[in-house]
């Protein structure tokens, strides 16, 4: 993949020109398809309550107490989709909603790269692994730059040349606090890839609510290349809903709308959205995370205190990544106690990832591993 630099990736931040120039040209070119729903939204209607007959749909809800079943939902429903924009203190047209950020995943790699030419997507390694199955299903190659093996670190003078060595590249994911290793990127290092690298530049920011750090929004004005992800499956508490979103300038969210399907969201998941999303149910939510957190303090000092641990990684995140001495024995353990962990041995040698849970299914994981609850 090493080629010689190429003279129109420049030195100069790129504008938002440049940044559409990246998008795939039959994308580009490409009419939106117009969906039913698309041709009525936001429309003031005239006359009495309208009949819709335009998108063969049932004129009755499936059964009694259903609530708009039988029609198709808007591509972005207005009432989450503004929900989300006051959240993230963006505009609306900032945000393409998604069965969750997976799907964001996808149609960003299907709208910047044509299957089976030389676009490609830089991933680092080991991170979150849909990256690179979605670009296997688009045919697109994989340029890897792994992250330093101890530390975690981002290769950022790495990266920065591979994005800028040719053409080819065209999305960088980054992820942060990163998945599986829990650990958190340098933001000088997140900064320096967003605003040197010719190409656009997706972090990932699937666990930030479990962490300080959420100054990248405030990047998103100067930079149309930077698109962050976000979802509410994780602090949420929204996994079963399937909902999340890419957050970017308003002409690449367009673009990038024009690939997602036109009826994504379905009408329960708006519901329970807005549900979630209400100011006395994130209270709660907000109550579990301090808990949680307080048990990635707990979890790591009783982890680091037994002799089959060999590391904790420190995690910004509601997981944590645990290098063990024989992690096929600790993961026997802890499935005989009815404690189901993710093996990351084949990723990371001996590394176990565990999710945090409440305090009295925490210490069951500790029993089963023979560390003492009493000694945290
Ligand atoms: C880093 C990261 N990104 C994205 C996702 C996808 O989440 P969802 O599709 O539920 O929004 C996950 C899920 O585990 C993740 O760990």
């Amino acid at each position: 993949m090493v080629r010689l630099k190429c003279p129109s990736k420049g030195d100069k931040s790129m504008d938002v020109n440049e940044v559409l120039n990246l998008v795939r040209a039959d994308v580009r070119a490409m009419k939106a398809y117009s969906s039913a729903r698309s041709l009525t939204d936001g429309k003031a209607l005239e006359g009495a309550k309208p009949v819709y007959f335009d998108a063969n749909e049932l004129p009755v809800e499936p059964f009694a107490g259903g609530t708009g079943l039988n029609r198709y939902e808007s591509q972005q429903p207005p009432e989450v989709l503004n929900k989300l924009a006051s959240l993230y203190k963006v505009e609306p047209a900032n945000i393409m909603m998604t069965r969750g950020s997976d799907e964001a995943i996808d149609v960003i790699i299907r709208t910047f790269c044509q299957p089976g030419t030389e676009d490609t997507i830089i991933n680092t390694p080991p991170t979150f692994g849909m990256y690179a199955q979605y670009a296997a299903l688009n045919a697109t190659p994989v340029h890897s730059v792994p992250l330093d093996p101890y530390s975690f670190a981002l290769n950022k003078d790495e990266i920065i040349a591979a994005a800028n060595g040719t053409n080819h590249v065209k999305v960088v994911f980054l992820c942060s606090p990163n998945n599986p290793t829990g650990t958190l990127v340098d933001q000088k290092d997140l900064i320096d890839v967003i605003q040197k690298s010719r190409a656009i530049v997706v972090v990932d920011e699937a666990y930030i609510e479990f962490c300080g750090e959420q100054k990248l929004l405030a990047l998103l004005p100067f930079n149309p290349q930077l698109v962050l992800l976000r979802t509410m499956s994780k602090a949420r508490g929204l996994a079963g809903a399937r909902l999340g979103c890419a957050i970017g300038h308003k002409d690449v969210i367009a673009l990038l709308r024009k690939v997602l399907p036109p009826y994504p969201m379905t009408r329960p998941s708006m519901d329970v959205a807005l549900r979630a999303l209400a100011p006395e149910n994130q209270t709660q939510l907000d109550n579990v995370r301090k808990i949680l957190i307080e048990e990635r303090e707990r979890m790591t000092l009783a982890l680091n205190g037994s002799l089959d641990v060999d590391r904790v990684w420190p995690s910004a995140t509601n997981f944590l990544l645990v290098q063990v001495k024989d992690s096929a024995k600790m993961m026997d353990k802890a499935a005989n106690a009815g404690v189901i962990l993710r093996d990351m041995s084949g990723l990371i040698p001996r590394a176990i990832r565990i999710t945090l849970g409440l305090p009295h299914d925490n210490n069951r994981l500790l029993d089963a591993w023979g560390i003492s609850v009493q000694s945290v």
